[in-house]
């Protein structure tokens, strides 16, 4: 098939969260089984200049209709394959900025008419390079807007579009994309596409809901989450409209995987010692770095937790947070903690490490990635105590690195973890239920008893999460059934 992958974030070009990383590999993936893939995202100027890539065309003449006018852009081409292509749009009133999407905290606010060019830009690319693609995959609200094209007057009956039908892939329903309906001006759409199956709701623009309403498919990351998304606890409010989406059999839940090339101890070059399951001797070198790094008192046996983690409301860190002071005080464990974002949680961190400097380090902003491999990689267990998850990367990461995690249930942490309590013989972490900080403290506690007491079952344990399947291979055929699906 002929895909074109609408993303505003890939790595290794630009980051804040686990969509850079499936976007960065699930193309790939998909190209290597066949498909022709192009990937569309924005040309950060600050993020990707100076990684110098080896383009092999630039397109200088990309007209993108906007308001009442025209604007032109740019198209740089990087050719990674046959079968792969990145499209990166240049513009850089709206994306030559130190950040993504935010600046001190603060949501940009031009967002919607950035977003709103983005998706105007991928829908005039399309049409400019003749790419006749079969599916049109948005991903997160960033990209929803696409879908909302797609079923448009202005596209619909396009030649290039004819055999297309979009996805629209929900990577946080926390995240929707609501802005004034002034910008409605932006997107040269009539005032009949602003309403309760199009890109209304409860009087604004809300781009996530267009695209639920629009695509011919939509996924969300792992299974538990599709099915939590259709109840008012989770679904931030658009759950009514994705039970609608489900009752016509249009709402998957497809699980992520993940790079297990980039993350694979036995090879991974940022590491200094590699290990596998049946020889951990690499594994202890690892912690040991990672304590002398973080400036923690460099000993083998004292139970090391670590957490790497946006610090927003989704994360569950305030409730880590809360019941953390009390671990310090009174338990010989170490914890490391890199994360950016809520401020008051930040300094509240920083406050612990000053206090506790041989018991908490902490790394607040976004770790480089040797850093962030020798901490998923030198932990003995990773933390992830959310309030909702997606699917969540970092449990499978940690995963692949014998390190356990210790997480809540829900979502993909539900679908991937398997805990101690419910099965000795396949067990790969800890799950707890109630979202406070006593029901973390003793899973946590839980967690290092284990460790110390029952080390032929922590050995089992690292053993069963080191060589679990959570590669693309295993989950990628998901997607290509629902681009056929998509074209019933
Ligand atoms: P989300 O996308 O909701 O943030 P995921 O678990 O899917 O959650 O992915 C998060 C990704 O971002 C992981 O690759 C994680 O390691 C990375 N990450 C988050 N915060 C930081 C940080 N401060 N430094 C380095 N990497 C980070
Ligand atoms: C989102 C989710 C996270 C998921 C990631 C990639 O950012 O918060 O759970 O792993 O997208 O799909």
């Amino acid at each position: 098939m002929n895909i074109f992958w609408v993303t505003s974030e890939a790595i290794p070009y630009a980051k804040t969260g686990g969509l850079a990383d499936v976007s960065g590999i699930l193309p790939k993936k998909l190209a290597e089984r066949g498909h022709q893939v192009t990937v569309f995202m924005p040309y950060y100027r600050q993020f990707i200049e100076s990684k110098n890539l080896p383009y092999t065309d630039r397109i200088d003449q990309l007209t993108v209709p906007f308001g009442d006018h025209n604007e032109l852009a740019s198209l740089r081409v990087l050719k990674l394959s046959d079968s792969l292509t990145f499209l990166f749009l240049e513009y850089d009133r709206f994306y030559d900025r130190p950040r993504l999407y935010d600046w001190d905290g603060k949501e940009y606010d031009d967002n919607a008419e950035r977003f709103i060019f983005f998706c105007r830009a991928a829908m005039e690319t399309i049409m400019l390079l003749n790419l006749n693609p079969d599916v049109l995959h948005a991903n997160d609200w960033h990209a929803a807007l696409a879908c909302v094209y797609l079923k448009s007057d202005l596209y619909r009956e396009r030649k290039p579009f004819w055999n297309c039908r979009s996805i629209l892939t929900i990577h946080n329903i926390g995240y929707q994309g609501i802005f004034p309906k002034e910008n409605m001006q932006w997107t040269g759409l009539g005032w009949d596409y602003f309403n309760y199956t199009c890109l209304e709701y409860h009087d604004c623009i809300n781009f996530l809901h267009g695209g639920i309403m629009t695509a011919d498919m939509v996924n969300a990351v792992s299974e538990t989450y599709a099915q939590e998304i259709l109840t008012p606890e989770f679904g931030f409010t658009l759950d009514p409209s994705l039970r609608h989406c489900a009752a016509r059999g249009k709402l998957r839940g497809i699980l992520n995987g993940i790079d297990t090339e980039e993350w694979n101890p036995a090879k991974d070059a940022l590491l200094p010692a590699n290990f596998t399951a049946k020889d951990l001797s690499g594994k202890a070198v690892c912690k040991q770095a990672l304590q002398a790094h973080f400036n923690l008192p460099q000993r083998a046996e004292v139970p090391l937790f670590a957490t790497i983690s946006r610090l927003a409301y989704q994360k569950g860190l305030d409730i880590f947070a809360s019941g953390l002071e009390y671990l310090l005080r009174n338990f010989d464990f170490q914890f490391i903690l890199i994360g950016s974002g809520d401020f008051s949680l930040e300094s509240h961190f920083k406050y612990l490490a000053t206090k506790y400097p041989d018991k908490f380090a902490v790394h607040i902003g976004y770790a480089p990635n040797p850093v962030s491999h020798l901490t998923e990689a030198g932990a003995d267990f990773f933390i992830m105590p959310s309030r909702y998850e997606p699917c969540g990367l970092n449990q499978m990461y940690s995963m692949r690195c014998g390190t356990l995690p210790i997480v809540r249930h829900t979502g993909g942490l539900a679908d991937t973890v398997v805990n101690l309590d419910n099965n000795e013989e396949s067990a790969t972490g800890f799950v707890f239920y109630d979202l406070t900080p006593e029901a973390l403290n003793n899973t946590i506690v839980w967690a290092a008893s284990i460790r110390q007491d029952a080390p032929a079952v922590f050995k089992k344990m690292i053993k069963h999460a080191m060589t679990a399947d959570f590669s693309w291979d295993r989950t990628a055929g998901n997607y290509e059934r629902m681009y056929q699906d998509a074209h019933q």
